[in-house]
């Protein structure tokens, strides 16, 4: 299994991936994403695409990360695909300098919040992106409004990783 960055072409599979992991706005949400994203990541294995992740760098003083949509196929799930998509993009944003990625994730979303939480994200209070970036979030906040359902979650860089905090 490969990840790299997409490709015009993959845009058929991706969508079918969005319309079958997500409903309603957020399916609406994740199919137009596609075109804007950057890191847009997929998750390719034997010239089929498995999974993608949906991502955006801010850039500013502080820069930051942001995972708008991560998404596997449900045939292929439980196989390590989203923590690699994940991994991916925290290796990009900190390599293009930001200093924290965030993400919202339904509070009934299991898979989801035990996917963050593996990848070392925690909670972040709700006002946490306000308080870093002041006049600046307002930009930011318009493209990651929360809706009450959500969570916040942060993965800090200066945190251990989950795999050096278990000595790995
Ligand atoms: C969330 C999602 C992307 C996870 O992808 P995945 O490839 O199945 O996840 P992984 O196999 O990499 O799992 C990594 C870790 O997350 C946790 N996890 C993932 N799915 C889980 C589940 N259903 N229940 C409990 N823990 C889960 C586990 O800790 C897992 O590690 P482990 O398998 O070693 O125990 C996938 O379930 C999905 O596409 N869901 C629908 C779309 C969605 O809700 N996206 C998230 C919101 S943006």
């Amino acid at each position: 299994m490969i990840i790299r960055e997409a490709k015009d072409t993959d845009r058929a599979a991706l969508e079918r991936i969005a319309r079958e992991s997500f409903t309603g706005a957020y399916a609406l949400f994740a199919v137009r994403g596609l075109r804007r994203a950057k890191p847009l990541l997929v998750a390719e294995e034997g010239g089929s695409l498995i999974g993608f992740l949906e991502g955006k760098a801010f850039r500013g003083r502080s820069s930051i990360g942001y995972v708008y949509f991560v998404a596997v196929d449900s045939r292929m799930r439980r196989r390590g695909i989203g923590r690699r998509l994940v991994g991916e993009a925290l290796r990009r944003f900190e390599a293009g300098g930001a200093t924290q990625v965030f993400a919202a994730v339904t509070r009934d979303n299991a898979s989801s919040q035990a996917l963050f939480a593996a990848s070392g994200f925690r909670e972040a209070p709700r006002g946490a992106l306000w308080r870093l970036f002041r006049w600046r979030a307002f930009r930011v906040r318009l493209r990651m409004v929360l809706a009450p359902h959500e969570v916040l979650l942060v993965r800090t860089f200066t945190d251990p990783s989950p795999a050096s905090a278990q000595g790995a």
